[in-house]
């Protein structure tokens, strides 16, 4: 099997690259400048050099609060790049696995979310992605969207890198505890969508076209989440705060999160199989390059 990732330097697409055993298949990931999604002749090139079977976009514009006062920059990566790579996968006949997000629902559900709640984004962010889903499933009916939530990584700018930072300046950290979400470990969707993968392009008469959720098995809060790391971080040796309690609207910021972000991830793992490791467990192997990386200035 030949995968072609969209999104070379990102957290899910490292973790494909890094994950990806040789019984998996060749995994190619491309970047900018040599694939940019919002380019449809770079698109074209990847595709018709790599001839993959499958090829799974990983890449998009992430960056929540600057996406407010950025709106064209984000649709044109989180609608335009997945329309026209849908195009191109659609008249070749490849398979297309399209990453998205949490933030396509408003957050006010008290429950883990489903795949067919209504969507309804607060955020240009959000509206961003929806749009980009919907021109997925518009223009390659042969796809499948994996929503995922609150992802981090060994790589990358993540909330436990940045509590791990902090708490080597610091006593204490303030972190909201009204946002509930399941932290996944970005390897976890690496993981997934390798799973997804292999069974639309190894049996692809049953493949399950469509929209699905993939997350962490835990839910919690921010600051419970806090919590954990520092309690990982001290069995490594390493930085520890105490953790307070503050609202949403103690901690303002550009763009407004869902109060639940919240996945129910069991569809996903009846129909391809996977699910995701103790989050504790994924905690517990990241830790020791984190930890490396905060002596780098990382
Ligand atoms: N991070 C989260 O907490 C989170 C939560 C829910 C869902 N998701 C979804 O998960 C997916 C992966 O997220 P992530 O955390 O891995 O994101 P990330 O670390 O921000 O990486 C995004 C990648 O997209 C690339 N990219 C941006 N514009 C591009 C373009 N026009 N053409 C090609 N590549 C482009 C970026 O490359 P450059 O280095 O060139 O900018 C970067 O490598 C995304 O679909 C995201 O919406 C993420």
């Amino acid at each position: 099997m030949r995968v072609l990732v969209a999104g070379r330097s990102g957290q899910v697409a490292n973790a494909l690259a890094r994950g990806a055993a040789k019984r998996d298949g060749d995994i190619i990931c491309l970047g900018r400048p040599g694939l940019d999604i919002t380019d449809d002749h770079t698109i074209a090139s990847a595709l018709d050099e790599h001839k993959p079977d499958v090829v799974i976009n990983a890449a998009a514009y992430t960056a929540v609060d600057r996406a407010e006062g950025d709106s064209k920059a984000a649709f044109a990566v989180n609608a335009n790049g997945p329309e026209l790579l849908a195009k191109a996968t659609a008249g070749r006949g490849i398979p297309l696995l399209h990453v998205s997000t949490d933030y396509v629902f408003s957050g006010s559900k008290t429950t883990a979310y489903v795949e067919d709640d209504p969507t309804a984004p607060a955020g240009i962010y959000g509206k961003s992605k929806l749009a980009g889903e919907e021109a997925v499933r518009k223009t390659n009916a042969r796809h499948v969207i994996v929503r995922t939530a609150w992802v981090f990584d060994v790589t990358g700018s993540n909330f436990p890198k940045t509590m791990l930072r902090l708490a080597v300046q610091r006593d204490e950290v303030s972190i909201i505890s009204d946002q509930h979400g399941n932290p996944t470990d970005a390897r976890e969707i690496a993981n997934a969508l390798i799973a997804a993968a292999k069974k639309v392009h190894e049996r692809p008469q049953d493949a399950e076209w469509g929209t699905f959720h993939f997350s962490g098995p835990a839910s919690m809060n921010w600051a419970d989440f806090a919590r954990l790391i520092f309690a990982v971080s001290a069995r490594h040796g390493g930085p520890v705060a105490r953790v307070l309690d503050i609202t949403t609207d103690d901690y303002p910021t550009a763009a407004k999160r869902p109060a639940n972000s919240m996945l129910d991830s069991s569809q996903f793992h009846a129909r391809f199989g996977y699910q995701a490791i103790a989050l504790e467990q994924s905690l517990e192997r990241c830790m020791p390059q984190w930890l490396e990386s905060l002596k780098g200035g990382a």
